[in-house]
């Protein structure tokens, strides 16, 4: 009876170490690129024989800090701590493992592995090899084609938008004053400027997990000052001459009224001598 009980032990064992399609952790077994600044979602899960084993302790360790061991601290999770950091648990105690990484450094660039330990002592599971995260810089730089000093119209340049990290499938939208643009790609192209250029330009940067952006203001000026000048002349000998007329206006209205108001005065001194005559008789 001892005998078979140590044999089923035996089996368990030999199961566990020999079966490990039972246990594991899956993450994207490519590297995840994300943009400095912003956050990132790692996808995660796992499995053991659910029916005799009770997850007791979740961790998420960085091989930057733990070289090449996960079982020992400093962890950047543990389910048994309660310290707030940019690193979030987003998963549970069965299966998911999901990782959320807020405001990224190019220091968090690494690889993350997901441990797990049961009820059971001695039961634990290392994922292995972890995921790679790289921490990317999104930068939009103006580039000037023709003219220099500020922007004026007719100069032409292109608006380029660059990640430092290879990902094969990853999107650029560009949006000028938070409204999407037609075009898509790295470039944006202005062959001749014009003033209604002008404006904040957001390249967005977009793969399945993530995405990120940055944004560049353009001023364009108008052609030459001399055109401005004549317009602000224009402006104000229009409004000057407005004003004139205007004054005129009012003063002939003035002049009639005062006439039209004397003659009042003097009906309603008529009236107002009836009106005592009225009353005079009335008594
Ligand atoms: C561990 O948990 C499983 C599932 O809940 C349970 O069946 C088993 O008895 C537990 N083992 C120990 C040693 O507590
Ligand atoms: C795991 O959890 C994350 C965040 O809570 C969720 O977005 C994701 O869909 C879950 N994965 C699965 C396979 O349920
Ligand atoms: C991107 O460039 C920055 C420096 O500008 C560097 O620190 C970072 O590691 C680079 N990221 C990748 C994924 O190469
Ligand atoms: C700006 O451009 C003009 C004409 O294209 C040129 O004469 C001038 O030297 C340039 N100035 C600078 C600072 O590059
Ligand atoms: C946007 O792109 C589509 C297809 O590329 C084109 O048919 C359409 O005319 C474009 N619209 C504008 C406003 O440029
Ligand atoms: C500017 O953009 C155009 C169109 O995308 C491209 O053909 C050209 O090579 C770019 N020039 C520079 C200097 O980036
Ligand atoms: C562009 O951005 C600046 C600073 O964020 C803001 O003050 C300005 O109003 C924006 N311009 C437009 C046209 O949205």
């Amino acid at each position: 009876m001892k005998m078979l009980h140590l044999a089923t032990i035996l089996l368990t064992l030999s199961g566990v170490l020999t079966q490990s399609s039972d246990w594991g952790v899956k993450y994207p077994d490519k590297p995840i690129c994300a943009v400095r600044g912003f956050s990132v979602s790692i996808p995660c899960s796992y499995y053991y024989p659910q029916q005799n084993y009770q997850v007791v302790q979740m961790l998420w360790c960085s091989m930057n800090s733990n070289k090449d061991k996960c079982h020992v601290p400093p962890y950047v999770y543990s389910s048994s701590s309660n310290t707030k950091s940019d690193f979030e648990y987003a998963g549970d105690d069965k299966s998911n493992c999901t990782l959320l990484i807020h405001n990224l450094q190019f220091s968090y660039s690494g690889e993350y592995r997901f441990r797990f330990m049961t009820n059971v002592s001695g039961f634990s599971w290392t994922g292995l090899p972890g995921v790679i995260l790289q921490v990317a810089d999104l930068k939009v730089s103006l580039i000037r084609l023709s003219g220099n000093g500020t922007l004026k119209q007719g100069d032409s340049l292109n608006l380029t938008c660059d990640v430092n990290c290879t990902h094969s499938s990853s999107q650029f939208v560009w949006s000028k004053n938070n409204e999407q643009l037609n075009t898509s790609g790295p470039v944006l192209h202005f062959p001749a400027l014009t003033v209604r250029d002008s404006g904040n330009y957001t390249c967005t940067w977009k793969t399945n997990e993530v995405s990120g952006s940055e944004t560049i203001s353009l001023q364009v000026e108008g052609k030459s000052s001399a055109t401005d000048q004549s317009i602000w002349i224009f402006v104000f000998v229009t409004t000057g001459m407005i004003f004139i007329v205007l004054v005129i206006l009012v003063a002939v209205i003035y002049n009639r009224r005062c006439v039209h108001t004397e003659q009042l005065k003097e009906e309603d001194s008529d009236i107002y001598t009836t009106v005592q005559y009225n009353t005079f008789t009335m008594n």
